[in-house]
């Protein structure tokens, strides 16, 4: 069978063929979640950017759309985002609809291969058909480059409390935040970034919002930022601060002040989710947000082909405060459980727990339980396949350390450092009962542990599917096991 087939996820996002990185400009609109993405429509490694288009109404079903901005002699289109400009500040809204404005990076190769070092700067670009269409705006750029090799990823938001537009860039390794009134004149107003965070890369792709405080009406500011490599990991990883924004600054938490290299506070540990940021102009103060899920460690070289890489499912962001210390939760996005349906399974173990299921594998499933963790060293959970792959992720007890090994896990070879050394994640939370909650899609996990404090995502490539699940540890029972089919029709309101 066709590997690119055998091996491309249903309800997570890929391209139909070629190239894809980063999701850029994420909005919604009238029922509608846009998604645009960093596309290379010539080839399947990453080349001249552009942006490729989906959509879906029920984060589940996507559906491919034309391209939205090509590049052209000012440069290639690198990430960005979106904003809805409901009261028309820009002034570029011709009728009764909102225009929809994104800014991206001018990413000029030119430039770059002369060996300058000011060939990227911002640009936008504005649609009057709520996102299908796009006219690039005649005065581009809108910011350029101050001097700075690293300058991109713009991600806008309207700051309703300081009553303007926001917007957050990466440059070297610090966010710049700017702000304006028309979306077209944009004043830097602040850095952040000295002395804090992981600093062994590039920053890259950052995003900006306040957030409330989980049981309360206490409102923090979370700013994300994306780094390559020098993730938690080593390659792509995604880490996060929360703090105060007096409109201008943005100044984080006593305890993220001076954070170390290898801190706790990343959107997810596991090795393959980069990149990712949040939708603008959703209804209420929801934070929902979604990643590449891949690495530029090996990305451009893994066995699909045809295609490559694909989006993390949608995950809404909780802010909680537990002993004084402000951390974010993930959860798979709230409607997911509406497109699941719970399955029967036997343990068929004689010492340890093993299930399979009558589908005959676990392509695409959801598994949550609880184990008693008490009296015990370490927690090992195998996926396995007919062909004999397997995947094993667990916690050893002692030093609260979450893992992912996919040394066995099917196609490793195609480069060194995708199977290399398991991944690793801090347990954060001190409790006898381990919450496990995962999801598949054919060739990735995402581990929800302890409600989401600690996400591990990583990609794999069994040459047969996954069939079944074990728990290698004598006479350990998982508690309240459900076991879900993904389906990709509604099937409870
Ligand atoms: C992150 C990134 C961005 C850049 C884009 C180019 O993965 O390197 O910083 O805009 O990819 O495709």
């Amino acid at each position: 069978s066709d590997p690119a087939e055998m091996f491309r996820p249903s309800f997570h996002f890929t391209p139909e063929e070629h190239w894809m990185n980063d999701p850029n400009g994420m909005f919604y609109l009238d029922g509608t979640y846009h998604l645009y993405y960093q596309y290379y429509p010539e080839g399947n490694v990453w080349g001249p950017m552009h942006w490729g288009h989906a959509t879906t109404k029920d984060l589940i079903n996507w559906e491919h759309q034309d391209i939205a901005l090509k590049p052209d002699e000012k440069g290639y289109i690198f990430s960005g985002s979106a904003v809805v400009d409901l009261e028309n500040t820009s002034g570029f809204g011709n009728d009764s609809i909102p225009p929809v404005i994104a800014m991206f990076t001018y990413h000029d190769p030119e430039g770059e291969k002369a060996g300058d070092i000011d060939y990227q700067s911002q640009a936008i670009a504005y649609s009057n058909d709520s996102g299908y269409t796009w006219t690039k705006y005649q005065d581009n750029p809108v910011i350029p480059n101050p001097g700075l090799k690293d300058f991109r990823d713009p991600k806008m938001l309207r700051d309703t409390i300081n009553d303007q537009w926001l917007m957050v860039l990466s440059a070297n390794d610090r966010s710049f935040f700017y702000a304006s009134e028309n979306l077209k004149d944009w004043k830097k107003i602040s850095e952040f970034g000295l002395n804090t965070g992981a600093h062994n890369g590039v920053w890259e792709c950052p995003d900006f919002f306040p957030m409330k405080v989980e049981g309360s009406d206490e409102i923090k500011w979370v700013l994300i930022q994306s780094l390559n490599p020098g993730g938690y990991n080593g390659g792509s990883g995604t880490q996060y601060f929360v703090g105060d924004f007096d409109g201008k600054q943005f100044t984080p938490e006593k305890n993220m002040q001076n954070l170390e290299e290898k801190h706790p506070f990343w959107i997810d540990f596991g090795r393959d989710n980069y990149a990712g940021v949040t939708w603008s102009n959703l209804p209420g103060n929801r934070v929902l947000f979604m990643g590449w899920m891949s690495n530029w460690l090996y990305a451009q070289e893994v066995p699909t082909e045809k295609w490559r890489s694909s989006m993390t499912i949608p995950r809404d962001l909780i802010l909680k405060k537990e002993d004084s210390v402000y951390q974010i939760y993930s959860e798979p996005f709230r409607e997911f459980k509406n497109y699941r349906k719970q399955i029967s399974v036997k343990n068929s173990g004689e010492s340890n727990f093993v299930v399979s299921t009558d589908t005959g594998d676990f392509l695409q499933n959801q598994f949550t339980f609880e184990l008693p963790l008490k009296d015990r060293k370490k927690v090992n959970f195998a996926l396995t396949s007919k062909s004999g792959d397997t995947l094993q992720f667990g916690l050893d007890i002692p030093s609260k350390q979450f893992f992912v090994d996919r040394s066995k896990s099917g196609m490793v070879n195609f480069k060194d450092n995708f199977s290399g050394e398991r991944s690793t994640a801090p347990r954060l939370i001190d409790s006898e009962t381990l919450k496990v909650n995962f999801i598949t899609d054919r060739t990735s996990i995402e581990i929800f542990y302890d409600n989401g404090r600690t996400v591990m995502t990583e990609i794999f490539f069994p040459e047969k599917p996954y069939d079944s699940f074990a728990i290698l540890e004598e006479g350990l029972k998982p508690q309240n096991l459900k076991v879900y089919d993904v389906r990709m029709k509604l099937s409870k309101k």
